[in-house]
């Protein structure tokens, strides 16, 4: 069996993902997830896990140096990487959403901020509405409380950001979850290892649907 090359978002997603995995029984050692370490290799799953920043994962998949990667669909849509999509797993369930102010009124200037500039791009050219996209890595909320940006473009999970900075979410734009992504050469190279991965797993997304 070759060893299959994981990449794998830290943060957020990295504990739902790993517990998706044991619970597929993937023997991923607990200690894993409170290392440092950035190439990890896991002898008795088959696989290296490589912890890359969420944004990236598409990026080392594409390139090959990851053979599969968890993402989420937000960063698909954004980075638009040429990768296969295996799997919805069904994790980090959230939405993409435009957001204001309660009063949010069209304006003739309307700036629009956001950590996502492809997706908010495409989204207001399809709704014929000319804005103008103003790319930040974070914090994304203070754009409209401190009068940089008119509307934001993010992620909404439990809505408590938005609650707590008296923003209202106005139209979502696509539901997110983590997908299951492989390099197109690696996913027929290692059909069997990467096609067995992909089994055990949805065997749990399904279980855990019919719950
Ligand atoms: C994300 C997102 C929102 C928040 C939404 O930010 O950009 O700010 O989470 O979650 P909620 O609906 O549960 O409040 P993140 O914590 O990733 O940090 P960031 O501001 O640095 O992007």
């Amino acid at each position: 069996m070759q060893t299959i090359k994981v990449a794998m978002p830290k943060g957020r997603i990295y504990k739902k993902a790993s517990a998706l995995f044991r619970e597929a029984g993937l023997p991923i050692p607990l200690d894993v997830d409170e290392s440092r370490k950035l190439v990890i290799p896991l002898p008795g799953a088959g696989m290296e896990f490589i912890l890359a920043k969420p944004v990236d994962v598409p990026t080392y998949v594409e390139y090959g140096v990851a053979d599969i990667g968890i993402v989420g669909k937000d960063v698909l849509m954004e980075e638009n990487r040429d990768v296969y999509e295996l799997l919805d797993l069904g994790i980090a369930r959230c939405r993409m959403s435009v957001i204001g102010l309660p009063d949010w009124q069209p304006g003739i200037q309307q700036r629009v901020a956001t950590k996502y500039p492809n997706v908010a791009s495409q989204y207001f050219r399809e709704q014929g509405q000319q804005v103008e996209v103003i790319k930040l890595n974070g914090s994304i909320e203070l754009a409209p409380l401190i009068g940089l940006a008119d509307r934001i473009v993010d992620m909404v999970e439990t809505g408590q950001t938005l609650r707590e900075n008296g923003l209202v979410e106005m139209e979502r734009i696509f539901d997110i979850t983590s997908r299951l992504v492989a390099n197109r050469v690696s996913y027929r190279m290692k059909n069997a290892e990467i096609q067995g991965v992909c089994d055990v797993l949805e065997r749990v997304v399904r279980s855990s649907i019919k719950d």
